[in-house]
């Protein structure tokens, strides 16, 4: 019978080896086998690729990160994983792949491969935030369906290639924060341009040593652009009056260039636009005429070389303006107190120009007025107004001479701080090294951090409760995270006059987010599917790469073989910890040579088992590694569940489903209503020597057994279904790899395997209380020693089993006959007799792949096996 359930078994491996390679569409074979191989190439030139891709050799299952179609490969999100290599050219041999976002993995290195125009279907080109360097390869003009391309913040050179002006569905377009150099290509009667980017939103070239005009030619009424960002460049000459035709322009920064002569009346035409600022250039002649951008927010025209002039009549006229900067504009007279009326004016940075007189702010002050910064004019009084009492300097003005001491003539009055989220219901815990506290739940965890930058916000005051939580819900809501656990901290305008804000998103549970949310959060940033509330204008995000728990495989270039661990989770030691009030012994449900075992209840108030080894009982890296492996593999409505592990701070636990009716110990003294079912409790012990013996306290009826005169575990065929849906063949083909081998040690008994169970069924069942319970147990694992002269003999068992029964007041005459003592067997084994929790230590014999194998609960087979 036990020989027919392991042929089942058997023909069950032999199905899962035919099929175990790649199911990826052969017809992909254009160029190194098809998208498998090219992803399993990239795999091989990559560092710390996920855990799960070296779990399976078809990428189309399981693999973190990539999303497949009709089994190719379409979508690859690696945001933040740490990676580390080149990007090599077989990327493009991912022919269907329509999105790649490897955003934000710094040490992702090297040159961008040309092949990225072989991927004709791509859509999303994420490279944000990553260490590439070279030039952008003139053929990524080739990807005619692009529609986002993000290069941002790399260390790429050289120019930008006209081809990309043949990308005609790009909508985005940020090359910004590279080296990038030379002009702003536009078409020829030969050669493509950015102009013929009619579907373009966003130009975001800034930060580069762009160099040249910008050219006339760029722009046309055709463009639908929202975001021109030039700014931080090396661009010279005239500001193209052809600007002034693209109407739908929301966002134009051309600061901190060279740019000079007068600035087009054009200019003007630009009714949308939110934010102008032309700082930091050589801009000569006469004032723009502001006057129809009726909902500009944020102007700043600072340190260029205007002609001398009186505030211009826009000074009054703009009523949704929040920012008006103007440092060394050359303006002189009066100061209209219009300005400072506007609604939802914050600050008036006026300083080093030349207004003289008296300043008079009027009655009517904006409720949203922080800042008015007039140093150095020429200021000769003031009409104080009890309208406005925050922050004035007019240090540097004549006022001041006389009356150093006022509050206005004195630097350094702020009083009020930048937004940062609160940590004030925390009551000031603090946290281990690169844990922070989340202020939603006020407890440790790994968060995702980063850095979020504001290219063209539409206010200046950092202090504004009310704007930071909106980006604070709009973030938790957008990300989909627990309410609250964001942490915005240190907003400050940079000297790019971005504004920065250092990012901390917490994970909803437990103390790290997986990769696949990880994957998610960057992507979400990445792709801008996060939109911030308007007044916050374009943005863009760098993460700080994440510190994944530390992978499984102790050593070798294999390293980030790390097992997938399906449903079972990490656990950090705090968490565990925290879970078992310190490991107090009021928790401790068992103990052994290994260590001992832990009741305890998890933050989501689950009721957990959870067994820690002590130091010296610790597996190696890779044998824990393979248990849990195994274990998490094995799923059953009556096995108890391994519901996660920890593997840190030199601890090794494994965390099991803790059994709601209470332990077997408790149920032996009559906690919980007896009627134990001793078969079941029985099988639960036969286990195995290791990874599962300790099960028997918490496992209904055991599924997983081990046949007695061999080291065979077999299945029920009920399990044994369900095991095969968990996909045995993974299996199998693992331990082609050499990390699992089989062996049998024994041959199946049938009839001692069964005349051992009913020993134990006829006996025990219907007994009150069995005090000699303990006892059976300590047999039965004896009887599962690992090695085969350890174990009893069958009638050493019924002779030990008699015993037992005996000193219970029981009369065995009617089942047994044999009647020699129980001392016979308990003295007649060298080894202790252990109890079942007392799994013991993993040998570290030559045979240690077998080992690793069935003190798992693994599933032994052999070659050599006859049915019967
Ligand atoms: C300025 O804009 C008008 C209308 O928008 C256009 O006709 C004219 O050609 C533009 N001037 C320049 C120099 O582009
Ligand atoms: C104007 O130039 C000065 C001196 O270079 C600089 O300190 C200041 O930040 C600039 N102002 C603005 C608004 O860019
Ligand atoms: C203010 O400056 C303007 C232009 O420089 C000058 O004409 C005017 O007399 C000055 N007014 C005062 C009160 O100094
Ligand atoms: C990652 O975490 C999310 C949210 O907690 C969960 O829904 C998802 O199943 C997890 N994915 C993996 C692969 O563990
Ligand atoms: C990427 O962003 C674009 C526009 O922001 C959006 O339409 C698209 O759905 C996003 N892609 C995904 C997969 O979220
Ligand atoms: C937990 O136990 C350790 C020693 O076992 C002790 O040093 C530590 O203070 C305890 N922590 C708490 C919170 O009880
Ligand atoms: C616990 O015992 C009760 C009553 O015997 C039973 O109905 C219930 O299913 C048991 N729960 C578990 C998890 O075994
Ligand atoms: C397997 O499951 C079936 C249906 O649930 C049940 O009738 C049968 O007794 C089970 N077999 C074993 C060996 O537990
Ligand atoms: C079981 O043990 C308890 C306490 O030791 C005792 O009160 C009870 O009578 C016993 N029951 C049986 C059936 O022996
Ligand atoms: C044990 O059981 C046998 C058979 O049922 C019976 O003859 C004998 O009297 C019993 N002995 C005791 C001590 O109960
Ligand atoms: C390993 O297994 C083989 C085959 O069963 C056996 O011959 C050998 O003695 C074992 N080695 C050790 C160290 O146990």
């Amino acid at each position: 019978m036990a020989a027919s359930r392991l042929l089942f078994f058997l023909a069950l491996f032999t199905a899962g080896i035919s099929f175990s390679f790649s199911e990826t569409d052969p017809r992909d074979d254009v160029y190194f086998g098809g998208t498998a191989a090219a992803l399993q190439s990239l795999k091989d030139v990559w560092k710390n690729t996920p855990p799960t891709w070296h779990k399976s050799d078809d990428p189309c299952v399981d693999w973190e990160g990539v999303t497949c179609s009709n089994s190719r490969v379409t979508a690859l999100g690696l945001s933040t994983m740490g990676l580390k290599g080149q990007l090599s050219g077989d990327i493009g041999g991912l022919t269907e792949l329509r999105s790649l976002d490897l955003s934000y993995n710094p040490d992702l290195t090297g040159i961008l491969t040309p092949r990225l125009g072989d991927l004709q279907n791509l859509n999303i080109l994420i490279l944000a935030g990553c260490g590439f360097s070279g030039d952008i390869p003139d053929e990524l003009g080739n990807l005619a369906e692009l529609s986002f391309l993000a290069l941002n913040s790399n260390q790429l050179s050289g120019r930008i290639p006209p081809s990309l002006g043949k990308l005609s569905k790009l909508y985005w377009l940020d090359l910004a924060e590279n080296q990038l150099t030379g002009p702003i290509p536009v078409s020829t009667s030969t050669t493509p341009g950015l102009n013929q980017l009619l579907k373009a939103k966003h130009f975001h070239f800034n930060k580069n040593k762009l160099s040249g005009p910008i050219p006339d030619r760029l722009f046309s009424p055709d463009m639908v652009l929202i975001h021109v960002l030039f700014d931080g460049n090396r661009l010279t000459g005239e500001i193209p009056g052809s600007l002034g035709q693209v109407q739908t322009l929301e966002v134009l920064r051309l600061d901190r260039n060279a740019l000079s002569g007068e600035i087009p009346s054009n200019l003007s035409n630009l009714v949308n636009l939110n934010e102008l600022n032309l700082a930091n250039n050589k801009l000569t002649g006469p004032l723009p005429d502001l006057s129809q951008m009726k909902i500009l927010n944020y102007v700043d025209l600072s340190n260029n070389t205007f002609a001398p002039s009186t505030a211009p009549l826009w000074f009054s006229t703009l009523p949704s303006l929040t920012t008006l900067v103007m440092e060394h504009g050359a303006l002189e007279g009066p100061l209209p107190s219009r300005v400072f009326s506007f609604p939802q004016i914050q600050q008036v940075l006026l300083k080093n120009n030349a207004f003289n007189g008296t300043l008079n702010m009027g009655d009517s002050v904006g409720t949203e007025l922080q800042l008015v910064d007039l140093q150095n004019n020429q200021i000769s009084s003031v009409t104080l107004t009890t309208a406005y009492t925050n922050t004035l300097v007019l240090v540097g003005n004549p006022v001041c001479s006389a009356l150093s001491n006022t509050n206005y003539c004195q630097l350094q009055q702020r009083s009020t701080k930048p937004y940062s989220t609160s940590l004030a219901n925390c009551g000031g815990k603090t946290c281990p090294p690169e844990q922070k506290l989340s202020p939603q739940s006020c407890e440790c965890s790994f968060p995702y951090e980063g850095t979020l930058y504001f290219r063209a916000p539409s206010f200046k005051d950092i202090t504004n409760v009310n704007l930071f939580h909106s980006l604070e819900m709009s973030l938790w809501v957008k990300l989909e995270l627990t309410p609250g656990s964001i942490s915005l901290q240190n907003p400050f305008f940079n000297v790019d006059d971005y504004l920065q804000v250092q990012l901390a998103l917490f994970p909803s549970a437990g103390k790290y987010f997986n990769r696949t949310e990880i994957q998610r959060i960057g992507f979400d940033l990445s792709n801008q599917t996060y939109k911030p509330p308007k007044e916050f204008g374009p943005y863009y995000f760098i993460a700080s790469p994440y510190p994944f728990p530390a992978s499984w495989a102790p050593s070798g270039k294999d390293s980030g073989g790390a097992p997938q661990l399906k449903g079972a989770r990490w656990f950090s030691y705090d968490e565990l910890k925290k879970s078992t009030h310190n490991f107090s012994e009021n928790n401790e449900i068992g103990s052994g040579g290994y260590g001992k075992v832990y009741r305890g209840m998890l933050a989501d108030g689950q009721v957990v088992a959870i067994k820690r080894a002590q130091q010296g009982s610790m597996q190696g890296g890779l044998e824990f590694k393979t248990e849990i492996e195994l274990l998490s593999r094995v799923h059953h409505k009556n096995l108890v569940g391994l519901v996660g592990f920890c593997f840190e701070q030199g601890e090794q636990m494994l965390v099991y489903e803790f059994m709601a009716n209470g332990t077997l110990r408790e149920s032996l003294s009559g906690k919980s209503g007896i009627h134990l079912d001793w078969k079941r409790r029985l099988r639960v012990a036969l286990g195995s020597a290791r990874g599962l013996t300790y099960l028997h306290e918490l496992a209904n009826p055991p599924i997983i057994h081990r046949d007695v005169k061999s080291t065979n575990i077999l299945l029920d065929e009920n399990l044994t279904a369900k095991v095969a849906d968990f996909g045995l063949s993974k299996l199998v083909s693992d331990s082609s790899k050499g990390h699992v081998s089989t062996q049998v040690k024994g041959t199946l008994n049938d009839d001692e395997y069964y005349g051992l169970r009913e020993i134990m069924d006829t006996s025990i069942r219907n007994l009150g209380n069995l005090t000699g319970f303990g006892r059976f147990l300590d047999l039965a694992m004896q009887c599962v020693e690992e090695s085969a002269s350890d174990r009893p003999t069958m009638s050493e068992v019924v002779k030990a089993i008699e015993t037992i029964l005996q000193f219970d007041g029981i009369n065995t005459s009617s089942t047994t006959s044999a009647s020699s003592s129980a001392t016979d067997f308990g003295a007649s084994r060298s080894s202790t007799l252990r109890h079942p929790y007392s799994d013991p230590v993993p040998r570290k014999d030559a045979n240690v792949s077998a080992d690793a194998f069935d003190y798992s609960g693994g599933y032994s087979h052999s070659a050599k096996v006859e049915p019967k």
